[in-house]
């Protein structure tokens, strides 16, 4: 079945929602999300937006910042833009409504948290679930809006473009144009196809590539696997940012302790609960950037052979604790930990894609009529590594970008008609029956990139991971065909594409930056290697 709409939003989280929201009086905007609408990253976010509010603070100094967590990659006009537009798009926010929370003593200003690497404090919060706040927010303004359809169980599976409509080699246009995209609604098991002349792709991140992660089971890097295959550039795949502080318990999955603690003097402890930050970076000890955290911590439970370390806020009163941490807090009361008196089991875990689809300042991708936002881009923003909170910030400012630029090209777009799209035609497939043939290979990839592709790598653990993802890639390639599709399937589609993408940008990345750290190369190396890895099919 053919639908046709003006805007095609792939994903629910802070992009895409933001943009929906701005596109609405343009037209008819469809949001389509593999799961609930709320099942996205940024409802789990907890630090907050970092923006330039306090009276201390300058664009200049949180440029300076992000520049210098970037490790020499970020991109300096896109960090200004960035950084300089915060303001504005923090202040829509409050306007539809996100309960950021006031400074006690001044309710005119908003309270500012402060996290690693920020030299002041910066960062926007509503209590410590931030994201939760904002996710609710655009979520009610979107149900309000009649021009505004939302999808949940509907599961991007590729872009239509035109070469491939068209049957032309992909180098015959300079730029190929994006017709939309094949849709699998989970529930009905039927491909939809969907035409727009706009289509994003704003799908989050791909954490789930590794055995342990911060991130929603959502995150599996749908966007950047799609755009991959449709012929669009990735870059700087290898900086993946491990946060130091996940929650080590056996039945917590994916829970953070957010940065935030340690902007509030948390020390970090090894397992003989000794602080040991002040070997790794005497200077900025807890405060330092998140790849040199979390290096230190897996050095330190290698050498242990411990399982875990400890982040510890006990010697703040239980007052504050509770006053500006309440949902981690009770989160792991309910694991028996008390943080008021006791140290929280931590390790550091998979958290954030700083690469992504390439885009130009507008979130424009490669193709005609394709624009990909947050953490599915790669801006230039983040660099080598992201700072801390920075991610909802371009979130949302990149939503602003595209729909700038959206406004100015869709009547042009909207003119153009469209080539005559082929159904989704399922040949002779049919129904996998034995989950297993997707469940194993899921977990093998994910162990694989863990132990493989982690904190720490080396060539010989990049060269051995490639070699196991190649018949794991090859035996989906065939199930492709073979079998009808599901939502477990095309996640592992995905997932698998990232993977080897990572373990490519990783591989051809000889130095040590940011959050990309190997063995043979364990420095930087600015003659040769100040540049972005960019990928892309042939
Ligand atoms: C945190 O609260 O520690 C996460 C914030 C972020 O990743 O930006």
């Amino acid at each position: 079945m053919e639908n046709k709409t003006d805007f095609l939003i792939i994903g629910s989280g802070i992009a895409g929602l933001s943009l929906a929201i701005k596109l609405a009086p343009l037209g008819h905007v469809t949001v389509v999300t593999k799961k609930s609408k709320s099942d996205t990253a940024t409802n789990l976010a907890q630090g907050g937006v970092a923006c330039v509010f306090g009276p201390d603070d300058n664009f200049d100094l949180h440029r300076q910042d992000t520049l210098f967590a970037g490790d020499g990659l970020s991109h300096e006009d896109i960090v200004d833009m960035i950084v300089t537009q915060g303001p504005d798009r923090i202040r829509e926010l409050i306007d539809l409504g996100v309960p950021f929370n006031r400074d006690p003593n001044n309710p005119d200003r908003l309270d500012l948290g402060k996290e690693g690497e920020h030299s002041r404090r910066r960062i926007v919060h509503a209590e410590d679930f931030t994201g939760r706040a904002i996710q609710r927010t655009l979520v009610d303004r979107v149900s309000q809006l009649s021009s505004v359809e939302v999808l949940e169980d509907h599961i991007a599976i590729d872009l239509i473009t035109e070469n491939k409509v068209r049957k032309c080699p992909s180098d015959e246009t300079e730029k190929g144009r994006c017709l939309g995209a094949y849709i699998l609604d989970v529930d009905t098991g039927t491909v939809r196809t969907f035409l727009a002349p706009i289509t994003v792709l704003a799908t989050g991140g791909a954490g789930k590539v590794y055995l342990y992660t911060s991130n929603p089971d959502v995150a599996t890097g749908a966007g950047i696997a799609i755009a991959y295959r449709a012929g669009a550039r990735v870059a700087n795949l290898e900086f993946v940012q491990f946060h130091p502080t996940c929650l080590y318990h056996a039945e917590a999955k994916n829970f953070l302790i957010s940065e935030a603690l340690r902007g509030e003097g948390a020390r970090l402890l090894d397992p003989e609960f000794r602080p040991f930050m002040e070997k790794y970076d005497p200077e900025r000890k807890e405060l330092a950037g998140r790849d040199v955290v979390a290096r230190a911590i897996d050095t330190e439970l290698k050498n242990s052979g411990k399982e875990c370390v400890y982040l510890d806020i006990s010697h703040r009163s239980a007052d504050f604790i509770q006053g500006r941490f309440p949902n981690i807090y009770k989160m792991c009361l309910r694991y028996g930990i008390d943080i008021t008196k006791e140290p929280i089991p931590v390790v550091p875990a998979a958290h954030y894609m700083c690469g992504g689809v390439v885009t130009n300042k507008y979130g424009e991708a490669d193709l005609e009529g394709l624009f990909a936002l947050g953490e599915t881009a790669c801006t230039g923003l983040h660099g080598a590594n992201r700072l801390a909170s920075n991610s909802l910030l371009e979130g949302l400012v990149m939503a602003h970008q595209a729909f700038l630029r959206t406004r100015e090209i869709f009547p042009q777009l909207r003119s153009r008609a469209f080539p005559q799209v082929p159904p989704w035609d399922i040949g002779g497939a049919m129904d996998m029956k034995e989950a297993i043939l997707i469940s194993h290979n899921w977990d093998v990839i994910r162990r694989l990139m863990w132990n493989y592709v982690g904190i720490v790598r080396s060539t010989k653990r990049l060269g051995l991971a490639k070699e196991r993802l190649l018949p794991i890639l090859d035996e989906i390639q065939r199930h492709y065909w073979d079998y009808t599709l599901t939502r477990d399937f095309i996640e592992l589609r995905n997932l698998a594409q990232v993977a080897e993408l990572i373990v490519m940008a990783a591989s051809q990345r000889k130095e040590s930056r940011g959050g990309h750290f190997t063995l043979d190369y364990p420095y930087k190396d600015d003659w040769n290697w100040r540049r972005d890895t960019i990928l892309q099919k042939i």
